[in-house]
C-alpha cells in the first residue's frame, strides 16, 4: 500500500493546474454509453474513479480508452451487448449506480448491482429507483441486483420531483430520460455545476432538454443520440481543497495562483466564507488567486446543496478552523455522520468534537505531525492539509483513498513548495 509522509511547516508559493472534474466525469462517461458512435471526453483527470468506472463501462462490451497524458477518454458503445454492472466493481464506486439509468435508456435493460456500504452513511438510492419507475421502468431486486427493464423494450417518460434534491438520482432520471418514447419532467433537480455539464454534454448529443441549471428539467425523449466530442469542466472540490491549502499554509501576502480553475463552481457561500476569514482572493474566469492573511478568523458554515457550502469541503474547512485562534462550528446538513475524519485529526492534536450532526473547533492548539488513516476521499485529504501546517512529520496510510479523487496530490503540492513523498509499506508489518 502507499503513504504519504509531509514535513509540515513549509509556505506553499507559486503556481498549480487544477485537474478535470471527477464528479463530472463519471457522467459524461455514463452519457455516453447512449450515443449511436464513438465519444471523445478531454481533460479527463487520471485517477482511479475514473479507472473504475471504464472497467464497470467496459464489461458492457463497449471499449474504453484512456489516454491519461493527453487527458482524453474515448468511449465506443457500438458493440454494448451486456446489460449488466457487477457487485466486484460497483461496490467500489456508488457512482457506478449511473449504469441503471444508462443501460435503460440505451437497451431498455439493466442489472445493475445495488452499491452496498459506504464509508460514512446511510446513502440510500431510494430516489433513483423511483425516478426510474416513475419513467415507466418495471424494477425488482434479485441477490443484491437491480433489476430494471422497460415494458416494450423502451421507456414511455414520467414526471418526478426529487426530495431531497440528489446530484446522482438526477442524473440516473436524465440518462433515462433521454431516449425514452415520452417526454418527462424532473422536479427540484440538482443544479450542482457537475450536474449542468453533464446536461450540456447530453444537449450535444442531441438530447432535447430545457431548464439546464434550474430545478427543473423538462426532457422530450428521441431516439437517437449523437456521438460527440466534449470537454470536462475543471474540479471545483480540487480546486477548494487547494484554495484551503492555500489560505492555512501560503506565505502570507504573497499570491498563490491557480489554472485551469472555474471558481463560479464553488458557490458562493464557500467564497464568502473564505473572504470572511481574512484570505484575499482574486477570482478570474479561468484562474483563482489565493493570498494567506497573517491571521485566519474563524468562520463557522453549514453545508449545502449548490450554492452552499459543499459538503465535499466541510471536512478541509475543520483544519482551517483549527489554524485560527477562535472558536467555529461546521454543521453538516447533507451526510449526518461525515466525519470520519475528526478523530484522525484530533491524534495530532487538533481540538474539535462532534455534536450530533456539529464539529465544534477550538482553534489554536499545537498541531502535531503523526501516524493518521485515511477512511475516505475527503478525509483524507484533510489529513494531508493538516500535514502541512503540523509540527513535524506526518504519515497518512491507506492513500489509495486519495487517489480516487486527487490527480498528482503529492505532485502538486511539491511544485507549491512542500516536503511530501509518497512510500510503499506494508500495513501488516509489526513495529520495529
Ligand atoms: N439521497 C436520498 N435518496 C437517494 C439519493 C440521495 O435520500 O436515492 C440523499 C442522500 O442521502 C443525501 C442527499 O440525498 O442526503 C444528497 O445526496 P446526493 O444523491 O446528491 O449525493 P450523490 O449523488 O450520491 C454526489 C457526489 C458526492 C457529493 C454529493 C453531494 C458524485 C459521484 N458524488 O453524491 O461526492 O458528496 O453528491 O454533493 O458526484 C466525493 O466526491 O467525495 C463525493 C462523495
Amino acid at each position: 500500500m502507499d503513504r504519504l509522509v509531509i514535513e509540515g511547516g513549509q509556505r506553499l508559493a507559486g503556481s498549480a493546474t487544477i485537474s478535470g472534474s471527477k464528479n463530472a466525469a463519471l457522467p459524461l462517461m455514463a452519457a455516453a454509453l447512449l450515443a449511436d458512435g464513438i465519444v471523445s471526453l478531454q481533460n479527463i483527470p487520471a485517477l482511479r474513479d475514473i479507472s473504475t468506472f471504464s472497467r464497470v463501462i467496459s464489461v458492457t462490451g463497449t471499449t474504453v480508452e484512456h489516454s491519461q497524458d493527453a487527458g482524453t477518454l474515448t468511449i465506443d458503445p457500438s458493440n454494448l451487448n451486456r446489460p449488466e454492472a457487477p457487485y466486484e466493481l460497483v461496490k467500489r464506486m456508488r457512482a457506478s449506480f449511473y449504469m441503471l439509468g444508462a443501460l435503460l435508456g440505451r437497451m431498455g435493460q439493466a442489472r445493475v448491482s445495488l452499491p452496498g456500504g459506504c464509508a460514512w452513511g446511510p446513502r440510500p438510492v431510494d430516489l433513483h429507483l423511483k425516478g426510474l419507475e416513475a419513467l415507466g421502468a418495471e424494477i425488482k431486486l434479485d441477490e443484491g441486483y437491480v433489476v430494471a427493464k422497460a415494458p416494450g423494450g423502451r421507456l414511455a417518460g414520467g414526471t418526478f420531483e426529487l426530495n431531497p434534491s440528489s446530484v446522482g438520482a438526477t442524473i440516473n432520471f436524465l440518462l433515462a430520460a433521454s431516449s425514452a418514447r415520452g417526454s418527462s419532467r424532473l422536479d427540484n433537480a440538482a443544479i450542482e455545476p457537475d450536474v449542468g455539464v453533464f446536461c450540456r454534454m447530453l444537449k450535444q448529443m442531441g438530447a432535447r432538454l430545457s431548464g439546464i441549471g434550474t430545478r427543473t428539467i423538462e426532457i422530450e425523449g428521441t431516439d437517437q443520440l449523437r456521438a460527440t466530442s466534449f470537454s470536462n469542466c475543471p474540479d471545483r472540490i480540487e480546486l477548494g481543497t487547494f484554495m484551503i491549502a492555500a489560505a492555512i499554509a501560503g506565505d502570507p501576502g504573497s499570491p498563490i495562483r491557480f489554472e485551469n480553475a472555474d471558481p463560479s463552481h464553488l458557490g458562493e457561500y464557500f467564497v464568502d466564507a473564505l473572504r470572511q476569514t481574512n484570505t484575499g482572493l482574486e477570482l478570474g474566469e479561468n484562474f483563482v488567486e489565493v493570498i494567506a492573511p497573517e491571521n485566519l478568523l474563524p468562520v463557522s458554515i453549514e453545508t449545502g446543496i449548490f450554492p452552499g457550502f459543499p459538503t465535499d469541503l466541510q471536512a478541509q474547512w475543520t483544519v482551517l478552523l483549527a489554524c485560527t485562534d477562535g472558536n467555529a462550528k461546521v454543521n453538516e446538513t447533507i451526510y449526518h455522520d461525515r466525519f470520519k475524519h475528526i478523530p484522525e485529526l484530533r491524534r495530532m492534536g487538533i481540538n474539535a468534537i462532534v455534536i450530533g450532526n456539529e464539529v465544534v473547533v477550538e482553534g489554536g492548539q499545537p498541531i502535531q505531525g503523526a501516524q493518521v488513516m485515511s477512511t475516505d476521499l475527503r478525509a483524507s485529504v484533510s489529513l494531508v492539509l493538516a500535514g502541512l501546517v503540523a509540527k513535524g512529520e506526518t504519515t497518512v496510510l491507506r492513500v489509495y483513498h486519495l487517489d480516487r479523487g486527487y490527480e498528482n496530490l503529492e505532485g502538486k503540492l511539491s511544485g507549491l513548495g512542500a516536503t511530501i513523498r509518497r512510500e510503499k509499506y506494508d500495513e501488516w508489518a509489526d513495529p520495529a
